[in-house]
């Protein structure tokens, strides 16, 4: 067969040959078999030397045309399989962005913690610093520096945990207020004093509604040169119209503790009806909200600091972040700050 015959015959059946191939591989494949070494094309190229010298020009001619043509169709199939493959890597790879992302909850401080967080913010506003002291207590710091007499009820194993009972000079107990702080704090530091203690405190109370035998408390104590009853009033005000809201009054009961005289317990007035709404939500209609203890520091305990009761005076407090968060929220039990449940929780 003459060589023009076999190009032309190339040239025809190479777009089927071309058209055939799926990927790329299978391409070069093709490739191959048309312009390779062994293809008609390739056979072709080596026999021009021993052609006749007046065919030479006509094959080259053919040979240029069958090679240009079949390399355009290659070229051209190699374009379109390269998109094709492009656009099946794209799909592949794509991604759905219209699906939900993996979300992660998202935690948050306990409620208890906030409403310590809140008022001691409001102390350390007025210059106090923070401090604390330790959970298991000498019997010493809890009762005897704070002149709690050796036959004080609260002393009893009934309300109080003990964890070293017996000799009364190391008796080791949880402490069963934020109070110790105070002597601990007094015994190490020289006045003046303006402190706020958060921290938990144990008693050997059932669990009811209002009662946990773990919860919190955070003191506070002032003692400076020439400090009043009115000091103590002033700063309690201060600290309610801060907390629940600037309406808020505040009004004192007598009342006692060993370590402080004369001694009260403060009311704050209803946030939610602003003082006797009858059957309000949140103070039943009494119009006032008992909310914590407190009084003028005892010269004795002054004394047993190594204070001059001569010299410095004080007044102290105590106050429940769980009654203050009860009130505030309008929560039924205390119970639900340790349920864990984060319905519960969430809400805060
Ligand atoms: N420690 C007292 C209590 O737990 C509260 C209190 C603190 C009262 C400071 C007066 C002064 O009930």
């Amino acid at each position: 067969m003459d060589p023009i015959a076999k190009l032309d015959e190339s040239i025809t059946t190479a777009p089927e040959n071309i058209e055939a191939a799926e990927t790329l591989s299978a391409l070069e494949e093709v490739e191959t078999r048309l312009l390779g070494k062994d293809s008609v094309v390739g056979e072709v190229r080596r026999s021009m030397g021993g052609l006749e010298k007046e065919l030479r020009p006509k094959v080259g001619a053919k040979l240029n045309e069958a090679t240009g043509l079949i390399q355009d169709l290659l070229d051209e199939k190699r374009n379109e399989l390269q998109d094709q493959e492009l656009e099946l890597q794209l799909r592949d790879e794509a991604i759905d962005v219209t699906l939900d992302a993996v979300s992660f909850p998202r935690g948050r401080l306990h409620i208890i913690q906030q409403t310590i967080d809140e008022v001691i913010d409001i102390f350390v506003g007025l210059g106090y610093q923070v401090a604390d002291g330790p959970e298991a207590e000498l019997a010493w710091y809890n009762f005897d520096a704070l002149n709690t007499p050796s036959t004080h009820p609260s002393r009893l194993e009934s309300d109080t945990m003990y964890l070293d009972w017996g000799d009364p000079r190391d008796e080791v107990l949880l402490r069963t207020h934020t109070s110790p702080v105070q002597a601990r704090w007094m015994e190490s530091h020289e006045p003046p004093v303006y402190i706020v203690v958060p921290g938990r405190t144990y008693r050997t109370d059932t669990v009811d509604a209002t009662h946990l035998p773990v919860f919190h408390q955070i003191e506070g104590l002032a003692v400076d040169e020439n400090i009043v009853f009115s000091d103590l009033k002033g700063t309690l005000l201060h600290w309610a119209r801060e907390f629940f809201g600037p309406q808020s009054q505040v009004r004192l009961r007598p009342s006692f503790f060993p370590f402080t005289e004369p001694s009260a317990e403060m009311d704050v007035s209803c946030f939610a009806c602003d003082g006797g709404e009858p059957g309000c939500r949140v103070c039943g209609g009494a119009g006032w909200l008992e909310l914590l203890g407190c009084g003028m520091v005892d010269p004795n305990v002054l004394e047993a600091a190594g204070y001059d009761p001569n010299r410095v005076s004080g007044f102290a407090f105590g106050m429940g972040p769980e009654r203050l968060a009860m009130v505030r929220h309008g929560i039924d039990s205390i119970k639900h700050f340790i349920d864990n449940d984060l319905r519960f929780l969430g809400q805060f």
